[in-house]
């Protein structure tokens, strides 16, 4: 089986020699060294070159290195008939809840606020509710956002969760669709993005989102930046209305110089390290995947093109 890995940002060479020393009976090749495209079976893929995937005539599936398959299926020659597979890893998930917790703590104990005070010299206390008296609300029930909200609570948090369709975890309280969507914000304080980026999703983090949340509360993204209207989230911070943001993910990266996201002191900025693919474990579970596959099992983790993950 021919695989071609097709991730020009990242270090295809590496994924190539783990591919092979995990499943030395794959033929690896490494975009943009492709050979026949004819040959290619199988992609694995991250932010590759919108258009290449209609190259290849004998593709059956496409694999994505990362969690959110946004980037692949924006391409519109992507061919939707083809499966397309997302990276469900559960250290995706573990490194995903430690950015959140970080960031929910940080705005929880208002560092944010403490190291503003620090710049100017002073010393002075607030109180600080407990955590059981603050809400998080964590948009984005799948894989990445139970696990997040299942650790918030065990920090004693009061987590409420939002998806599409109504999903029941222990101790939470969830919400869904656009029904459920402002009595989840009516009462959310710290609101954490967990959303995969679709037609639906898209802009979501935005004033009218923002105007349903309390006055002061606080919004994480890690998901990506195309959920959020960058001007209304200026706009609500510059208003009091929200008091800060975390922002891992960017509509455009690396964010471009002179954005005013980098300088705004309610936003803290991180370079998309929220949670980043494990290359060994990745590559055993894409091998594993493939392997049943061929013994004439289904593919696990296909995503529904329509919906978008
Ligand atoms: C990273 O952003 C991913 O989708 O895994």
């Amino acid at each position: 089986m021919v695989l071609l890995v097709n991730t020009p940002t990242e270090n295809g060479s590496a994924w190539r020699d783990m591919f092979l020393k995990l499943e030395p009976s794959l033929e690896v090749r490494v975009w943009p060294d492709v050979g026949d495209p004819a040959d290619v079976e199988v992609v694995f893929a991250w932010r590759h070159v919108h258009g290449d995937l209609a190259r290849y005539p004998s593709l059956r599936a496409v694999f994505s290195l990362g969690a959110g398959v946004d980037g692949v299926l924006a391409d519109p020659a992507f061919p939707r008939q083809v499966p397309l597979v997302r990276m469900v890893d559960p250290n995706l998930g573990v490194l995903m809840t430690e950015y959140v917790l970080a960031a929910v703590l940080r705005h929880h104990c208002e560092l944010d606020h403490y190291h503003r005070l620090q710049q100017a010299a002073r010393w002075e206390k607030r109180v600080r509710p407990f955590a059981g008296d603050r809400v998080v609300g964590v948009m984005g029930m799948g894989e990445l956002g139970a696990r997040a909200a299942g650790a918030l609570l065990g920090l004693g948090f009061s987590v409420r969760g939002w998806s599409r369709r109504i999903r029941t975890l222990p101790g939470l309280e969830t919400f869904a669709g656009e029904a459920g969507l402002t009595a989840f914000l009516a009462g959310t304080q710290i609101l954490v993005c967990l959303l995969p980026l679709t037609a639906q999703t898209r802009g979501i983090l935005c004033a009218s989102t923002f105007s349903r949340m309390p006055r002061g509360s606080c919004v994480v993204n890690a998901a990506r930046g195309g959920h959020v209207l960058d001007a209304d989230l200026l706009a609500a911070l510059d208003s009091g209305h929200l008091s800060g943001a975390t922002l891992d993910v960017f509509e455009t990266e690396p964010l471009p110089a002179g954005h005013p996201f980098w300088s705004h002191p309610r936003i803290l900025v991180t370079p998309h390290i929220a949670s980043v693919t494990s290359l060994p474990t990745a590559a055993a579970l894409v091998v594993d995947n493939l392997r049943q596959w061929r013994a004439g099992g289904a593919l696990r983790n296909v995503v529904d093109p329509d919906r978008g993950y």
